[in-house]
Order: structure tokens, then C-alpha cells, then sequence
């Protein structure tokens, strides 16, 4: 995916997150702001200013709402590395792997915290929806290790899952933004539709990519999702295929070695299903779009018009 449009925030944001994560702890502070710099492609604070610019906002308050989503983001990073026991993260070595798991997942939990701090900027109304989408993304990211080795997960709550862990930071920017630009009512109910629809089929892509992409050029490593059991969907179709095969004989142990876990990758590549993970993911991208299409023209509508492409097309 091409880097994120720049309107003058970036540098500015990044500023507001090593402020917001160095003022209490200078160890954890030194370690987050590591993370900060390494980047990413900083989709949720973009979605929060091109939504803000539906309406108008006061810029610093945007700043501290998209400080805090991003640092929300930042401290689910750290910890599902733990989980996952990666070894990179956004082009470098993860923080578990230089550092262990017990500071790598202190330092998840000082981000969160200064992420929770960033709210005391915020009107009440925003701290409450930022609050309730804190815990539904914690609520997601349990929901998925209670079915981690399970074969028989049924793909409807597979998405949920999405929804809850994944599409939630990404509807809440673009409902953020809305709202402290003083949007009506229905023009941030769209745009919060086309958060959570793009968010969708941001993970069905993100997932796609553990399966089928290049862990250079994504900056993270790649067949993570099968060895530490997390079924994607297309994993979970091809199970459906074919419950009694070598692929459920081979996802059914929790143990698996690289070489079960590359031919089990290899198994659903030819099974079909890839292909029709890339066609829902293309469908969820088509809905966001969509909701977007029900607003009128704004400055940042461009700019967003165009992620669902750039979504879909990661896995084209
Ligand atoms: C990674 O998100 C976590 C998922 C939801 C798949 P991003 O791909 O947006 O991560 P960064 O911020 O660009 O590193
Ligand atoms: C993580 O999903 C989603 C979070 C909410 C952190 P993934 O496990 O797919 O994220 P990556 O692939 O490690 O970035
Ligand atoms: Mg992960
Ligand atoms: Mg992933």
C-alpha cells in the first residue's frame, strides 16, 4: 500500500504520541517511542482529520484523539506480538524479541495507559465511545484466543471477531472525527459504517497477506497466523471442504512445526478459498465505499473514496 497521505499531521502527531508515552516512565517511554518511530502506515489517525474534514474541528483536540487511537493501536501491537511471539514489527526487530515478553507487554500496557490519559483532553462524549471501543477491541482480541486451534470455528464468528478487534479502530476515527467537527447526526453515522466496513476488509486483507504475501515488504513476519492457530478465513473454508482431510489432521494439534504449518499453508493456497476471501474482502471494501457514497462532496472525501481500493488491491 502506498504511504499515508501527509496533510502536515504526521510529524505533528508523532510529537503529541512520544509526549504523550515519555512523560511518566523514561524506560517504557524509550521503548514505545522506538515503536513510533519505525512508523506504520498510520490508517486510523488519517481516517480521524479526513473525516474531521467533513465538518470543522479544533485541531488540537483532533491531535489528542488521534493520539490516543493510534497509541490504542500501538499497545494492541505490542501485545499480540507477545501472543503471537513475533519477531518483527513495522520493518525491525519486535519489541518482545529485543527486549522479552515481560517488558514487551509492560510497555503494551503504558501505551494503552497513555492512551486512556490522551482522553482527558477530550469532550465526555468522545471519551465514552473511545472507552467502549477500548473494551471491545480487548473483548475481540479474547474472543479469538478462546478459539485458537479451532477447527470447527464457524466463519460468522470468525467475523465478528474481525469486527470487534479490528474494524472497531476503525470505525471509531472516522465517528471521532465527525463528531468533533460537529457533523450531523447521519453524516457520522456513514462515515462510522464506512470505518467498520473498510476495517473489515482491512483484516480479511491483512490476513490474506499472512498466507499469501511477503513478510519483507509487510514488515512483520508471514505464516504466523497457523502456527500460533488463529484460523483466517480462508483457513476456515478450506476446513469446511474438507473437515476429515490432512488439513484438519494437521490444524487439529496444537504443536505444529514450520513444516506442518508451511504445508497446511500450502493446502489452503490450492484449495480455492483464497480467492474467495479476496472477493468478500473486495465486497466489504464495496460497502464502505458506499456509505462514503452518502455524504456530500467534503476535502478529505477523496482521499478516503480511494482507501477502499487501496485495501482491496493489497491482495489483487
Ligand atoms: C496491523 O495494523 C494490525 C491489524 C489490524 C492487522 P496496521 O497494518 O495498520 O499496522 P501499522 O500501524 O501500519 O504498523
Ligand atoms: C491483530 O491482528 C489485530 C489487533 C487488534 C492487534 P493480527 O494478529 O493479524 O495483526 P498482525 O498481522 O500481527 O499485525
Ligand atoms: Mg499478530
Ligand atoms: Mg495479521
Amino acid at each position: 500500500m502506498p504511504p499515508p497521505i501527509d496533510n502536515g499531521w504526521a510529524a505533528r502527531l508523532d510529537h503529541a504520541m512520544d509526549k504523550a508515552v515519555s512523560g511518566q516512565d523514561e524506560g517504557l517511554g524509550r521503548i514505545a517511542g522506538e515503536l513510533i518511530r519505525h512508523g506504520g502506515k498510520r490508517l486510523r489517525p488519517q481516517l480521524l482529520f479526513l473525516s474531521a474534514s467533513l465538518g470543522e474541528a479544533d485541531e488540537a483536540l483532533l491531535m489528542h484523539a488521534a493520539a490516543a487511537i493510534e497509541l490504542m493501536h500501538m499497545g494492541s501491537l505490542l501485545h499480540d506480538d507477545v501472543m503471537d511471539g513475533a519477531a518483527t514489527r513495522r520493518g525491525a526487530p519486535s519489541v518482545n524479541s529485543l527486549w522479552g515478553n515481560a517488558r514487551a507487554a509492560t510497555t503494551g500496557t503504558h501505551v494503552l495507559g497513555c492512551a486512556m490519559a490522551e482522553l482527558a483532553h477530550l469532550p465526555r462524549d468522545s471519551m465514552s465511545a473511545m472507552t467502549e471501543a477500548a473494551f471491545t477491541v480487548c473483548s475481540g482480541q479474547l474472543r479469538e484466543t478462546e478459539h485458537v486451534y479451532d477447527v470447527e470455528l464457524a466463519t460468522d464468528e470468525h467475523l465478528e471477531i474481525i469486527r470487534m478487534k479490528t474494524a472497531t479502530l476503525f470505525g471509531l476515527p472516522c465517528r471521532l472525527g465527525a463528531e468533533l467537527a460537529g457533523c450531523a447526526p447521519g453524516h457520522v453515522d456513514a462515515l462510522f459504517r464506512f470505518g467498520q466496513e473498510l476495517g473489515i476488509a482491512f483484516q480479511l486483507t491483512d490476513d490474506l497477506l499472512d498466507l499469501v504475501g511477503e513478510s519483507a515488504s509487510l514488515g512483520k513476519p508471514t505464516g504466523a497466523d497457523l502456527r500460533v492457530g488463529v484460523f483466517s478465513y480462508s483457513v476456515l473454508l478450506a476446513l469446511r471442504q474438507d473437515p476429515g482431510g490432512r488439513l484438519a489432521a494437521l490444524l487439529r494439534h496444537e504443536n505444529l512445526t514450520a513444516r506442518e504449518a508451511a504445508e497446511a499453508a500450502g493446502l489452503v493456497r490450492v484449495s480455492g478459498t483464497v480467492d474467495v476471501t479476496r472477493k468478500l474482502a473486495r465486497a466489504y471494501a464495496a460497502r464502505a465505499a458506499a456509505a462514503l457514497a452518502e455524504l456530500p462532496e467534503f476535502p478529505g472525501r477523496d482521499a478516503l473514496a480511494d482507501m477502499p481500493r487501496r485495501i482491496a488491491s493489497r491482495v489483487e
